[in-house]
C-alpha cells in the first residue's frame, strides 16, 4: 500500500452492480472504486453478445497481453448489433476448477478487462472484490486483475487464509494452487485448483505488482486469525455488520428467526472493534455507514474509513438496470423501500438481503412460477466428493430431482433461489429460460435502501456517485 489509505471505499457489488463505470467514477474522484470480480467470465461474454455497446470490451481486450486469446474471445462471442431479444445467451463451461485453455483465457481476460476499464483516464486506485466460497475461478481471476494493475483485492464470504501467499507468488510469476472445499472429502483426498502464469501467458510473463489484500470479516476472531499465524498476513480488514447489502455472515449460535422469518442478530454479533484495533492493521467499517456522521464516528473509533455499498448501487453509474433503480428510488421516496434478510434464498447457505420489489424473485408469485432449470452458471454450487473419488457439483436451487440424484437432501431445496441467474437479470444480462420466459431479477441491498432517496438532488430523479461522495465527505 504505497499510496495513502482511502477514507472511502465503494464496496464491491456483484454481479456487475459495481462494474467498471461505477469504480471509475469513484476512483476518479480520489477514493477507492471497487469492481465486483464475481462471474466476470459470464458478464463479459454476455456483454459481447449484446453487441458491446461503445466498444469498451473490445477496446480493453485489444490491450490484453495475449492477443491470440483476446481475438478468439471476440470471434467466438461478439455479435455485431447484439443478439435478438428472444435468443438465448451462449454459455461457458462450468469446469472452472480444471479449466480448458479457452476457459482459463476467458477468466484471466474478463478480470483484466473490468479492472483495465476502471483504471482508464485517472491516476487513482482500483480494487476488485471476490467471494472466498467461489473458489474454482479464483486463481486465474486474481491474475487477470493483477495484469491490469489492480491495487487492492478484497475478499469475503469465507476464510481467505490462502490468498495473501497466492498473491505473493503470482506477483513473482510463479505457479499457484488453492485447496478446494469439497463436501465428503477425506484426509487422503487432494482437491486443488491450479494456475500457472507462464502457461496462461504463453511463456511470456509480464511484470505485475502485488496488490494489497483486505479480508472482509464480521468478527474479531476471524480478523485475528488472518492477521497473525499465516505464511503471509492480510493487509487490513473490512469489518462488515449485518445491515450490509448482499450476503451476510449468519448470526452466532443456533439460528433463530423473528416473526417475519429473518435471522435475529444480537450483541454477540457486533464486532469487537477494540480487539480489531489492537491487531494494528488498518480497518474500514461497512454496513449502514453512508452518512457524514457515520464516517466521522468510524474515524473516531480508529477505523481508516468506511466501505459503502447500497448508496452507490442506486447511482447513475451502477450496473443495476435503470428501471430497478427508478422503482426502488420511488419506493424510498414514499418510505416504502425495504429488504428482507432471507435465510434460505442463497444456495450458499448464508443469509442474503433481498429488496421487496414486485415482479422480481422477492415476489412469491414470481418465485412459484419460475421453472427450475439445470444450472448453467455454476458460481454458487457446492463441490462434493463423488463415489468414484472425483468432484461433483450440486446447487439446492437446481431442479430438485437433479439435486437429490447428486446426494443432496430434498429439504435443502425449499425456498432456494437461483441467485446467480437473478443477479445477472438485475444488471440487464438475464438469460432467456428454455421455455422462453425471461429470467426474473433478484435485487439485493442493505437496510439503508429505505433511505436512498436522500441522495437525489432537489427536483432530480437520479443521482450520481459524486452526490454520494459529497454527502459522505462534505469537507472533501
Ligand atoms: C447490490 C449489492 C451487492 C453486493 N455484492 C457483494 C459481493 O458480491 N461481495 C461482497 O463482498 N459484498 C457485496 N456487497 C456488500 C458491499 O460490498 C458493502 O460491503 C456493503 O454494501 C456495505 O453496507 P451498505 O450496503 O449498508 O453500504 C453488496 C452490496 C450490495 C448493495
Amino acid at each position: 500500500m504505497t499510496q495513502a489509505l482511502p477514507v472511502l471505499i465503494q464496496g464491491g457489488m456483484g454481479v456487475a452492480v459495481s462494474d467498471w463505470r461505477l469504480a471509475l467514477a469513484v476512483s476518479e474522484a480520489g477514493h477507492l472504486g471497487v469492481v465486483s470480480g464475481t462471474a466476470l467470465d459470464t458478464v463479459m461474454i454476455r456483454r459481447l453478445q449484446l453487441g458491446d455497446d461503445g466498444g469498451h470490451i473490445r477496446r480493453a481486450l485489444a490491450a490484453f497481453p495475449v492477443a491470440e486469446a483476446a481475438e478468439s474471445i471476440v470471434e467466438r462471442y461478439f455479435v455485431a448489433g447484439g443478439k435478438q431479444a428472444d435468443q438465448r445467451f451462449s454459455r461457458t463451461s462450468m469446469r472452472r476448477e480444471k479449466p480448458s485453455r479457452h476457459l482459463e483465457d476467458l477468466l484471466v481476460a474478463a478480470n483484466f478487462v473490468e479492472v483495465y476499464l476502471a483504471k482508464q483516464g485517472h491516476g487513482g486506485q482500483v480494487g476488485i472484490n471476490y467471494l472466498e466460497k467461489l473458489q474454482a475461478a479464483t486463481l486465474p481471476s486474481l491474475y487477470g486483475a493483477m495484469l491490469a494493475g489492480v491495487d487492492y483485492v478484497l475478499m469475503g464470504a469465507g476464510i481467505p487464509r490462502a490468498i495473501p501467499a497466492v498473491l505473493d507468488r503470482l506477483a513473482k510469476g510463479l505457479p499457484v494452487e488453492l485447496k478446494l472445499d469439497v463436501k465428503g472429502a477425506g484426509s487422503d483426498d487432494e482437491f486443488r485448483a491450479r494456475f500457472d502464469p507462464a502457461a496462461a501467458m504463453r511463456g511470456c510473463v509480464p511484470p505485475v505488482t502485488r496488490p494489497a489484500f483486505l479480508a472482509i470479516v464480521s468478527s474479531h476472531v476471524l480478523a485475528s486469525m488472518l492477521a497473525g499465524k499465516l505464511e503471509s498476513p492480510v493487509d487490513g480488514f473490512i469489518v462488515e455488520e449485518s445491515s450490509a447489502g448482499g450476503h451476510n455472515a449468519p448470526p452466532r449460535g443456533k439460528l433463530q428467526l423473528n416473526e417475519a422469518g429473518e435471522p435475529i442478530y444480537g450483541d454477540r454479533d457486533l464486532p469487537d472493534l477494540a480487539a480489531i484495533r489492537q491487531l494494528g492493521l488498518p480497518f474500514w467499517l461497512a454496513g449502514g455507514r453512508a452518512d457524514a456522521e457515520q464516517v466521522r464516528q468510524a474515524l473516531e473509533l480508529g477505523a481508516a474509513g468506511v466501505q459503502v455499498g447500497t448508496a452507490f448501487a442506486y447511482c447513475e453509474e451502477s450496473g443495476f438496470d435503470p428501471d430497478v433503480k427508478r422503482r426502488v428510488l420511488e419506493l424510498s421516496r414514499q418510505s416504502k423501500a425495504q429488504v428482507f434478510t432471507d435465510p434460505l434464498a442463497s444456495p450458499s447457505g448464508f443469509p442474503f438481503k433481498v429488496v421487496e420489489l414486485e415482479g422480481t424473485l422477492s415476489d412469491a408469485d414470481v418465485y412459484e412460477h419460475r421453472t427450475r432449470e439445470p444450472c448453467e452458471l455454476g458460481y454458487l454450487r457446492t463441490a462434493y466428493r463423488t463415489d468414484d473419488g472425483n468432484i461433483g457439483w450440486r446447487c439446492p436451487s437446481e431442479p430438485v430431482q437433479d439435486y437429490v440424484r447428486k446426494g443432496g437432501a430434498p429439504e435443502d431445496t425449499a425456498g432456494r433461489k437461483c441467485v446467480c441467474g437473478g443477479l445477472l437479470a438485475t444488471v440487464g444480462l438475464g438469460q432467456i429460460q428454455h421455455q422462453g420466459a425471461k429470467e426474473p431479477a433478484l435485487v439485493t441491498s442493505g437496510d439503508q435502501v429505505s433511505d436512498i432517496a436522500r441522495f437525489l438532488p432537489p427536483g432530480a430523479d437520479t443521482y450520481r456517485a459524486i452526490d454520494v461522495i459529497r454527502q459522505l465527505l462534505p469537507e472533501g
